[in-house]
């Protein structure tokens, strides 16, 4: 009996296992058949999951050394490619636009999108198309982020008030943390008048409800990538996203209420400048539009320009701010740039950056090295051919920016922070004359194309302005144990840039200090 049930055992085993190798021995034939681009082994079931994690840049950066700029990936049950210089980055967001101008739709994606009826997220189409054109015409267009100006400017008086009051204590500042209250606070003001950084109710609502959207689009579910689990909810995200969901749709509706009620009695707001959520109330009421904006189209752009435009930018002052401190000679050249052009009576403005070029070079050469969206996502739509391989429809493309970005093929010693290669006075470097609009494909920071970032000038405002400041205002320094040292640049795991150790230093503000007040 006993060995009965040993050989039954043993058979299963054996069954066990020889499926699985068929299976695996199958599946990855099939992708040479179609003569899809190449890859690791695939497991059975999970496929290549386990090889992403935590930090997908460098986890599909390790893999493209190995398997070359276009590496065919399943996770799960989803094919996925994932591009990794410039040539191949520049067949999928130039060559084959259109095919690859919507993105892959996660469960967290549609609760947290009214069903992916925001901007962000929607499939290219005629509402996606509409979207864009209000968007850079009028939503963050030139002239509103003209009118808006002075919300930047405070805001900017504001977090440099709180850094001096810090630097009076002498206290180490967690810089990211306030960076993100400031960059918090302009959005939501541009959007929708509010603030987030007083702590009563609803304000302090805004800060928390960003922090938690960031995390929950950043979080892999398991269940969107394997079938059989599709109806599971292994992590227990669900719960998490209704209550993100339920805690913004409250606070929208709330502030729309009030906003419509006011429209009502033809109430002029203070100094009759317009918010962006007036701008689309204003579109939501036009009967001649060529589309109808719902409600939920209305608080679903909303929440896509907070969650996107306010973490990015914090950190990428953040990186920065830390390039800075590790190197002070650039510190010291950026300042005195800065005094010979503002002077030391004025606070620098938005209007001086265009005089500051070695300014405009460190921040390009910040997202160059610390893109805060270091992979970018996209569908494709229909079959194509890209570096003479396979791509079929319903591919989740991966452009890895932050890969393309150090490509020793494009960049003379990648790894190192040199923000003279972009100084457009000195010809005989070749990227000189490289901007970040994706215009040149092995530099892709705001990705590229239609479907490219649409808050760039926003973003540069913002980082461009602010870091001028810092650098005008105070010398930054990271102490430890009464000893200075240098800030370590490890990233931390997360769809988005962020690092590993929250950057902690202790500002001091300059001798002749400029007027912020
Ligand atoms: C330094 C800051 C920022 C970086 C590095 C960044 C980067 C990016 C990247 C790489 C993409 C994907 C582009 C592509 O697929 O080709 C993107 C999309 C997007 N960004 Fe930004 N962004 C930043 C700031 C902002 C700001 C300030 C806003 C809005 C106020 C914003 C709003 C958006 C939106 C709405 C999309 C989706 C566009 C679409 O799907 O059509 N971003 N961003
Ligand atoms: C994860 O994805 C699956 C399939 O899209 C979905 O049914 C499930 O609800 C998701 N889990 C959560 C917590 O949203
Ligand atoms: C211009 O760039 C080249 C190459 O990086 C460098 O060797 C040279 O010193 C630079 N010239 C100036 C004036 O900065
Ligand atoms: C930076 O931090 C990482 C852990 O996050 C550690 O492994 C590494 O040794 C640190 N580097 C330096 C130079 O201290």
């Amino acid at each position: 009996m006993a060995s009965d049930l040993q050989s039954y055992a043993i058979l299963f085993l054996i069954w066990l296992i020889s499926t699985v190798l068929v299976w695996t021995i199958f599946s990855n034939f099939r992708t040479t058949a179609r003569h899809f681009p190449p890859g690791p082994i695939a497991l059975p079931i999970i496929g290549h999951l386990h090889l992403i994690a935590p930090i997908p840049q460098q986890a599909f950066h390790k893999l493209s050394k190995r398997y070359g700029p276009l590496i065919y990936l399943r996770l799960g049950s989803v094919p996925a490619v994932v591009a990794s210089n410039a040539d191949t980055a520049r067949e999928i967001l130039k060559t084959h636009e259109a095919a690859f101008a919507s993105r892959p739709q996660s469960s967290a994606v549609r609760y947290l999108t009214y069903g992916s009826s925001d901007f962000s997220f929607a499939p290219y189409g005629p509402y996606w198309k509409f979207m864009k054109k209000i968007c850079m015409s009028e939503l963050l267009g030139g002239r509103t982020l003209d009118q808006l100006q002075p919300i930047r400017h405070e805001e900017i008086r504001r977090f440099l008030r709180l850094i001096h009051k810090k630097s009076n204590g002498g206290e180490a500042v967690n810089v990211g943390q306030d960076l993100i209250t400031i960059t918090n606070n302009i959005i939501s003001r541009m959007t929708i008048s509010r603030i987030c950084s007083d702590t009563e109710g609803e304000a302090e609502e805004v800060g928390k409800l960003v922090h938690d959207v960031t995390v929950l689009v950043g979080t892999f579910n398991v269940s969107d990538y394997i079938g059989f689990c599709r109806n599971l909810d292994l992590q227990g995200l669900k719960k998490r996203y209704k209550d993100v969901h339920r805690r913004f749709d409250a606070m929208m509706e709330r502030i729309i209420k009030e906003r419509e009620e006011g429209r009502k009695m033809k109430m002029e707001r203070g100094d009759g400048v317009k918010d962006i959520l007036d701008i689309l109330l204003d579109i939501s009421e036009d009967e001649s539009a060529e589309m109808k904006l719902t409600r939920d189209n209305i608080k679903a752009f909303i929440t896509d320009i907070i969650v996107g435009g306010a973490d990015t930018t914090a950190i990428t002052m953040e990186w920065a701010l830390a390039e800075l401190i590790n190197h002070p000679d650039i510190f010291k050249k950026a300042r005195v740039e800065i005094d010979s052009v503002v002077g030391k009576n004025k606070l620098v403005e938005e209007s001086d950056v265009q005089n500051l070029p070695y300014l405009q070079a460190i921040v390009k050469e910040t997202v160059r090295l610390h893109p805060a969206i270091p992979v970018i996502l996209r569908e494709s739509t229909r079959d194509c051919k890209i570096g003479g391989y396979d791509v079929l429809a319903n591919t989740q493309v991966f452009i890895n920016a932050w890969a393309i970005g150090r490509d020793p093929n494009y960049w003379v010693n990648p790894l190192e922070f040199r923000p003279e290669r972009f100084m457009p006075s000195n010809e005989s470097n070749p990227n000189h004359h490289v901007d970040v609009r994706g215009q040149h494909f092995h530099f892709l920071p705001f990705g590229s194309g239609q479907r490219g970032c649409p808050g760039t000038s926003l973003a540069l405002e913002v980082v461009q302005t602010m870091l001028a400041s810092m650098i005008q205002c105070f010398d930054w320094t990271v102490v430890i144990d009464g000893e200075t040292k240098t800030v370590n640049m490890t990233e931390g795991p997360g769809l988005s840039l962020t690092r590993a150790h929250p950057l902690m230093c202790v500002p001091i503000a300059r001798a002749n200090l400029v007027p912020f007040n």
